[in-house]
């Protein structure tokens, strides 16, 4: 049987609970997932690579089926390395849609046979997004409930 593995790429600057949602969702939907973090990208991130990286892991635990990886160039060609077929990202609102599909058919317009599916997170985070909870913890407002414990704790650090 073809092990049918999917991407779960993104900033994760840093991991909120939303991600968490669509990365529970998207481990329904594959045998295993790789959360890809990208590296040089051109926004100046808070936290490195290697923070964001121990933060998804220290939220996940110890699950065989998630693995968490950090990339540069081409989505796609990172996907074809890990032999990914599914590309997975969360939706918000209508807002997001746009940009999501440019994204996802340029994607496939360079791989025509990775898939990118979007999952909806539930309600609750539909407003949910790593800009906000930055700006949130930086004015000292409190983000409990919207990212992990250890990630709340990092921020109060960071700021
Ligand atoms: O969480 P984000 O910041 O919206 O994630 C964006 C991400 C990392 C998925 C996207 O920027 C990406 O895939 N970058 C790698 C370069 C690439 O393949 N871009 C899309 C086709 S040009």
């Amino acid at each position: 049987m073809v092990e049918r593995v999917a991407l779960y790429p993104g900033s994760f600057d840093p991991l909120t609970n939303g991600h968490l949602d669509i990365l529970s969702r998207a481990r329904r939907l594959a045998d295993r997932v790789i959360v890809a973090i990208l590296e040089n990208d051109e926004k100046v991130p808070l936290f490195t690579v290697a923070e964001r990286i121990g933060m998804i892991r220290e939220a996940i635990g110890e699950d065989p089926s998630v693995s968490v990886r950090s990339f540069s160039g081409l989505l796609v060609d990172f996907a074809k390395q890990e032999k990914a077929t599914l590309i997975v990202r969360g939706l918000r609102a209508i807002s997001d849609y746009e940009y999501e599909l440019q994204m996802a058919l340029m994607n496939r317009r360079f791989a025509p046979t990775i898939e990118t599916v979007f999952l909806m997170a539930k309600e609750e985070f539909s407003y949910v997004s790593s800009r906000l909870v930055k700006e949130a913890a930086r004015l000292r407002g409190d983000v409990t409930g919207l990212v992990p414990e250890a990630v709340r704790q990092r921020l109060i650090r960071k700021f």
